[in-house]
């Protein structure tokens, strides 16, 4: 049978930080409970689809799914276990906050086959954290994280870098905290400054600078340097993972494998199709009753091959030419011959080992090298 990944998305949070532009809007109780009505029946629409398929990988994500009740992600999690088959060695990913983390929603997720916990902090810094308007302190993130700890081995920690006033010291003094606390996965994002958010607007005001692009990438290089020497190993673009702890589930999208995502603006990549739902609560209500999905798109080989060799020279195995040639019945080297003498004469690609993968300074200019190929 083959393997599929879950993406489940779950729109609401507290409040909204001031960088961030995901699907997601103030939490909202009886707003949740119709949400989960209609994430159960699009759930239902699926369980032909899902008659064959293992289920490998399930990620809860958002938004805030922290903010779930107990009994609500009780009923989200029996009605997607009614109709799937799940692996007996799955990773099951739930993304909280610190703020809605509780020891009785602890227990509840691994009571229901929760294994991994991924927690957003964003920085251990306080004054970065006002900056961005975040609801917990570093203490509060702490306290949760060494709560979080208790229940799961496997967890988890955002941070972005680059924020407004952020130094390198300050950086690595949050890296230093996460391994203190036992993360055994980071994520490292640096700031995208997202149009119509509240920071891009500072920014334009001239509140706030944020660094240019020299400046991003050399904060970008000394932190993961640090990561490394304390044993993150860097195994994509922004996430590093001790003792093999990667994210099985973001891996399927970095290697163009079969995912359904479910609710509000997810995406799905099964056999040559991409799905989309929509990102309005009524657009995705309707199409939910209707048994639609928003939008599809019918991916050609070449479509495939761009996009694999775009997301999987995001990761540093890079792309591995016995793999893509078995995968898509190609010979890589021939058809990208031009590209692959450009990219690596200009030392932004290497070719070692039957693999070819980013430099230090193709992942610095990732887009110049994607250009090339699609
Ligand atoms: C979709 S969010 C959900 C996580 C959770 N709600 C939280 O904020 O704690 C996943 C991660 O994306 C990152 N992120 C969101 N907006 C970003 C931006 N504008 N630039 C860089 N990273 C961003 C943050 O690190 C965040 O933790
Ligand atoms: S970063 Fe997380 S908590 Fe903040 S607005 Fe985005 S999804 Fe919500």
């Amino acid at each position: 049978m083959n393997k599929l990944g879950i993406y489940i998305h779950i729109p609401f949070c507290e409040r909204r930080c001031k960088y961030c532009d995901f699907t997601s809007s103030i939490f909202n109780q009886d707003r949740m409970k119709e949400y989960l009505d209609h994430l159960l029946l699009e759930i239902k629409n699926n369980e032909e689809l899902l008659k064959n398929y293992l289920v490998d990988t399930i990620f809860i994500g958002g938004g805030t799914p922290s903010l779930l009740s107990v009994e609500d992600l009780r009923r989200l999690v029996d009605g997607l276990a009614g109709v799937i088959n799940l692996d007996e060695n799955n990773e099951f990913t739930i993304e909280t906050n610190p703020n809605s983390i509780s020891e009785e929603k602890l227990l509840a997720y691994r009571e229901l086959g929760v294994n991994r916990i991924s927690i957003g902090v964003q920085s251990f810094n306080d004054r970065l954290l006002r900056i961005i308007s975040r609801l917990h302190t570093a203490d509060e993130a702490r306290e949760k994280i060494k709560l979080a700890k208790k229940y799961f081995d496997n967890l988890s920690l955002d941070f972005i870098f680059s924020l407004p006033t952020e130094t390198i010291s300050d950086v690595i003094a949050s890296i230093d905290t996460a391994s203190e606390l036992g993360a055994t996965h980071i994520s490292l994002y640096s700031l995208i400054l997202e149009e119509g958010t509240k920071l891009a607007a500072l920014v334009e005001r001239g509140v706030y600078r944020v660094n240019d692009q020299v400046t991003d990438r050399l904060i970008y290089r000394k932190a993961t340097r640090h990561l490394e020497s304390l044993g993150y190993k860097q195994y994509e673009i922004s996430n590093f993972a001790k003792d093999g702890c990667y994210s099985r589930h973001n891996y399927k999208y970095w290697s163009m494998d079969e995912y359904l995502g479910l609710g509000m603006s997810a995406h799905s990549l099964i056999k040559n199709k991409r799905f989309f739902n929509a990102s309005s609560f009524n657009e995705y209500f309707d199409d939910v009753k209707k048994n639609i999905y928003h939008d599809e798109e019918n991916l050609s080989k070449e479509d495939k091959i761009a996009e694999y060799i775009i997301f999987k020279l995001r990761t540093n195995e890079g792309i591995i030419i016995n793999e893509i040639n078995r995968k898509y019945d190609i010979n890589f080297e021939d058809i990208y011959k031009e590209e692959l003498k450009k990219a690596t004469d200009e030392k932004l690609l290497k070719k070692c080992d039957g693999r070819y993968f980013y430099t230090e300074l193709g992942r610095d200019l990732a887009n110049q090298v994607e250009i090339l190929f699609v």
